[in-house]
């Protein structure tokens, strides 16, 4: 089965309602490979703007989200209000949730049960930091964080599931994982899964690479067998985000 390609962007905390309605005319305006599933998150409080302006061949998405679907979580936001206002994706395990905001592998995949029970899809980021990487641990790391997620959902969840593999390393620093780095990684993501889920799993998941993707750099890596698309963050928040969806063209 052919993986059809997937491109997100993740405005991260940026942007504000002018800023983001300009971005969106833009991507409505151009022209964008059809074969291609795109996804854009936005910050909680512009989900709506964005859902209800973006073309209808797009989906949003939330940054993350919370496990109870309401009640006494002040400051917290639930799957089912996150689809409520047009969201049809979330991200979770962002390196930035886990490495900043504190958050367990434990965590991330509760969070992700209750994301797709509430009828979500999820864009599961993992992935490694500097030091792991230089102490030779990038594919433990990944499968610890991976595991979690294996332990808590079912074998049909993975329809909904799109692993983003991220080096921190990479994220926001301008310094890409070559396409050889990030073929390496999928493929034993690839493995992994065949081995701790199933062969239907391994093969049918979509595995996306983030991390300094750019309209430059986005060719290359979308050539490699196992790189199913992007998690992109700071060129999402530019017009040019659209040469990056039509990478594989
Ligand atoms: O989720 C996307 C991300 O963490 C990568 O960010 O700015 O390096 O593309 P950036």
């Amino acid at each position: 089965m052919a993986r059809t390609f997937w491109v997100g962007g993740n405005f991260k905390m940026n942007g504000n309602s002018a800023s983001l309605k300009e971005l969106v005319a833009s991507f409505n305006a151009a022209e964008a490979d059809k074969n291609v599933e795109v996804v854009l998150a936005a910050p909680f409080v512009y989900v709506p703007l964005v859902a209800s302006s973006l073309r209808s061949d797009w989906a949003v998405a939330g940054e993350n989200c919370y496990v109870k679907a309401s009640g006494a979580f002040t400051g917290e936001v639930s799957p089912e209000m996150l689809k409520d206002v047009g969201a049809k994706w979330v991200i979770l395990g962002h390196s930035e949730r886990r490495n900043i905001l504190g958050e367990s592998d434990e965590f991330t995949a509760e969070k992700t049960v209750k994301a797709l029970e509430a009828g979500l899809k999820v864009s599961l980021c993992v992935g490694e930091l500097l030091e792991e990487r230089e102490a030779g641990i990038t594919q433990s790391v990944v499968e610890r964080q991976l595991d979690a997620v294996v332990k808590a959902v079912k074998e049909e969840d993975w329809a909904n599931i799109v692993i983003a593999y991220e080096p921190v390393w990479a994220i926001g620093t301008g310094k890409v994982a070559t396409p050889e780095q990030a073929q390496e990684v999928h493929a034993n993501i690839r493995k992994y899964l065949q081995k701790a889920v199933s062969a239907k799993v391994a093969e049918e998941t979509r595995i996306v690479y983030g991390g300094s993707v750019s309209p430059s750099n986005c060719v290359e890596a979308a050539k490699q067998a196992d790189v199913d698309g992007f998690l992109v963050g700071g060129a999402s928040l530019k017009p040019e985000f659209v040469k990056i969806v039509n990478a594989t063209q």
